[in-house]
């Protein structure tokens, strides 16, 4: 049976590290890293999880603010919020989540965050310099799993990653971080997506296993070469009478029949999930410190 990656006790250790240099800066510079959340909107999931990111902000003894705007907001009111955010001083990191009402210019709005406030990582500076293996906010789930393979010693340079998913937010950085020179890193890196021929072949060969393609239990038992690590970035909601919540969360790997072939593995919830939230909380740490810019 595979080593299970458990990501929820290191985000725990992740934010009781960063409570103490909270604590550290308050007494150094009398100042609270202060966090900014823009909510347009009321979708549920969205809700959720800036929510999740407010309480985690509690948790660390950071600042939050959370600004609610409703989902008929113009497009250039959006903006000039985000300008008043840019400017205040008292502000150390700016995210809007994620996605926006159709009639709003994610380009737009994305582009309009002050890159030394852009605690996401998804302004082009800030990708750019990722790229670039520069001092940057490497966004939050890629930075996450990282942190992962980091702190569980795996072993990544000159083995064969195979990310499946291209999204802006996981799978393309995902796939630059795993090949530039850095540890964890120095990767042979294969990105996969909708239209990859040959998917399970190229599965089977991976020896880093990252999957973000967003479809449950996409990823089952024999496209997995034995020993393999594998990182799931899956979240689904499915029903079941059986939980008093009535669902369960599973993953786009289908654990059971993937974890007994895997080395290590991350399950669903518990693994890369939680690390996201401690991530972005890091990355606000570095904002309200100046470490990057
Ligand atoms: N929507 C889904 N994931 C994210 C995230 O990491 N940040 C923001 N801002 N929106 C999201």
């Amino acid at each position: 049976m595979a080593i299970l990656i458990d990501g929820k006790k290191t985000a725990e250790e992740i934010k009781s590290e960063i409570a103490a240099r909270v604590t550290e800066i308050k007494e150094a510079k009398g100042k609270t890293p202060h966090l900014a959340a823009v909510l347009v909107g009321d979708d549920g999931a969205s809700q959720t999880y800036v929510g999740a990111k407010v309480k985690a902000c509690e948790q660390v003894g950071f600042q939050s603010t959370l600004v609610r705007l409703d989902a008929t907001i113009s497009e250039e009111e959006l903006l000039r919020e985000v300008q008043r955010i840019n400017e205040d001083p008292a502000i150390d990191g700016l995210i809007v989540q994620l996605p926006l009402p159709k009639h709003i210019s994610v380009e737009k709005v994305t582009s309009k965050i002050k890159p030394e406030k852009d605690v996401d990582g998804f302004t082009p500076a800030n990708v750019g310099r990722m790229a670039l293996n520069w001092p940057t906010y490497v966004s939050a789930t890629p930075y996450g799993i990282l942190e992962l393979l980091k702190r569980y010693g795996i072993e990544t340079a000159g083995k064969h990653c195979v990310v499946i998913g291209r999204s802006h937010i996981v799978g393309s950085p995902m796939s630059i971080l795993m090949a530039r020179n850095d540890n964890p890193g120095n990767c042979t890196v294969t990105l996969t997506h909708s239209r990859t021929q040959n998917l399970p072949e190229i599965a089977r060969s991976a020896d880093i296993l990252i999957v973000a393609l967003g479809k449950p239990e996409f990823v089952t038992g024999d496209m997995v070469k034995e020993g393999a690590v594998v990182i799931d970035v899956g979240i689904h909601r499915i029903a079941d009478e059986s939980k008093k919540s009535g669902f369960r969360l599973i993953g786009d790997v289908k654990f059971d029949e993937v974890a007994p072939k895997a080395a290590a593995i991350t399950p669903v919830p518990g693994g890369v999930g939680p690390m996201t939230i401690a991530s972005l909380l890091y990355n606000t740490l570095l904002a309200a410190e100046n470490k990057i810019y």
